[in-house]
């Protein structure tokens, strides 16, 4: 009796959380996309070594659409065979309890039928606003999410009813005629409902991994940490005397300095640097010495909205990390007027030390990075909150720097991914 009081515990346990996740699951899945391969142009002469990595990251790309697949597949066979094990019980079970399983189920039909039907209906109210392709991979998705909670709550149906009749059974007193196997059939059910809450959670992880930020179709990808590998931007005027900077990060890997972007003139490297030192953001305005830290605000393989601001009237500067403020200083190079005519880069610094530049590999940014803009002010807390609530991070535009307007060209093996 102890025994299967735990083992009831475990399994009420397992089926609350599941239900639980599997809500919280559709309800995401309304921000999430899948990142298409990208079909870039292939007609160029001869391959370089670079090209050849592009072909490698191509097929890797298809190798995740594979698994992908498989991962389906496995979601699907998984089911089936939860389907052919309750299959199974009803057939072992069905003379017995024939009626107590027919009106137990037809009530618990009913229940989940009308939560099913409440969230399809909130999940359509959403689904309007999606463009049409993005709609076609979420809804896909959503398919198979339902498929696998209509069948993870008949599973749970079945084993609810197997327990009410066991427990009435025992309050009648008349253990001794309850079926050996019944105990087995029951652990067997709760081995199932762990097996396919471990698939959820691994196609869940899967649709994470493909995704960008909302709102935003393009990024840019820096597939490793080179001194060859960067992106530079390309605005009309960077005579700047305050300003706020914003971007998209998802960094694979930090080091003491990981540059983010840095814009530097021929005189000065250093006139603005946002940079990683290892989970940490600084922003440096007019010298390495003239910062300010955010600490411990990065998590490696995820995405991150990074703002900075600064003034030169009070030297007042700020650190945004996802709409919250991270950090804020005052004093940093006051007065002091940022120059035009340097060099915008995205992923690396120019610090002119030797030839080549002063390239440094262990400089390099690798990851993605997408929703780049500048403005030549300080943006109000309003317009930040605005900024980071999340619909839009992609399709504002500042008016230094404009993402998907303001010429970004990638260099070495930087490039381009779309939606
Ligand atoms: C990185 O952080 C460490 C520890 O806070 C500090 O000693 C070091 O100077 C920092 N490096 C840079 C480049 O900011
Ligand atoms: C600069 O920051 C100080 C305090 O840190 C604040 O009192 C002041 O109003 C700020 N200046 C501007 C222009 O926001």
């Amino acid at each position: 009796m102890a025994a299967f009081t735990i083992i009831l515990w475990i399994l009420l346990n397992l089926s609350y959380t599941l239900a639980e996740e599997e809500i919280q699951y559709i309800h995401g899945m309304e921000n999430q996309i899948s990142v298409l391969p990208d079909s870039s142009c292939k007609c160029q002469k001869e391959l370089t070594k670079w090209d050849k990595l592009f072909v490698m990251l191509e097929d890797s790309q298809m190798k995740q659409n594979i698994l992908q697949y498989t991962t389906d597949e496995v979601c699907k066979v998984e089911l089936q065979s939860i389907h052919s094990e309750i299959r199974h019980f009803v057939a072992n079970f069905a003379e017995t309890y024939m009626s107590a399983i027919i009106n137990a189920n037809l009530h618990i039909t009913t229940q989940m039928d009308k939560k099913l039907a409440y969230t399809l209906e909130e999940i359509s109210e959403t689904k309007v606003e999606i463009e049409s392709e993005q709609k076609n991979i979420l809804q896909q998705l959503l398919l198979v999410s339902q498929d696998l909670s209509s069948r993870l709550k008949k599973l749970e149906m079945a084993w609810q009813t197997a327990v009410d009749m066991k427990d009435q059974r025992l309050s009648l007193d008349i253990k001794k005629i309850v079926p050996e196997n019944l105990e087995t059939t029951l652990n067997s059910f709760a081995t199932q409902l762990q097996q396919s809450k471990a698939e959820l959670t691994r196609c869940q992880k899967w649709s994470d991994k493909h995704i960008l930020p909302s709102g935003c179709d393009m990024a840019l990808v820096f597939p490793m940490r080179s001194k060859k590998i960067y992106a530079s931007v390309h605005p009309d005027d960077m005579t700047l005397s305050s300003f706020t900077a914003c971007i998209w990060v998802k960094a694979t890997d930090l080091l003491e300095k990981t540059i983010v972007f840095s814009y530097g003139t021929k005189r000065n490297p250093y006139q603005i640097q946002l940079y990683f030192n290892q989970s940490s953001a600084v922003l440096s305005v007019h010298s390495d010495r003239s910062k300010m830290v955010a600490e411990g605000i990065v998590a490696l393989g995820q995405w991150t909205y990074l703002c900075a601001t600064w003034s030169a009237e009070d030297g007042n500067a700020t650190l945004w990390v996802n709409g919250k403020l991270a950090a804020a200083s005052s004093g940093m190079a006051v007065g002091y007027n940022i120059p035009n005519g340097g060099l915008l880069q995205l992923g690396q610094e120019s610090n002119g030390c030797c030839t080549g530049g002063g390239f440094d590999k262990n400089l390099a940014f690798s990851g993605k990075l997408t929703g780049f803009n500048i403005w030549d002010r300080v943006i109000s807390k309003h317009e930040m909150q605005y900024l980071t609530s999340g619909e839009d991070s992609c399709s504002i535009r500042g008016n230094v720097v404009a993402w998907s307007v303001t010429e970004i060209l990638p260099h070495g093996g930087a490039e381009f991914i779309y939606n």
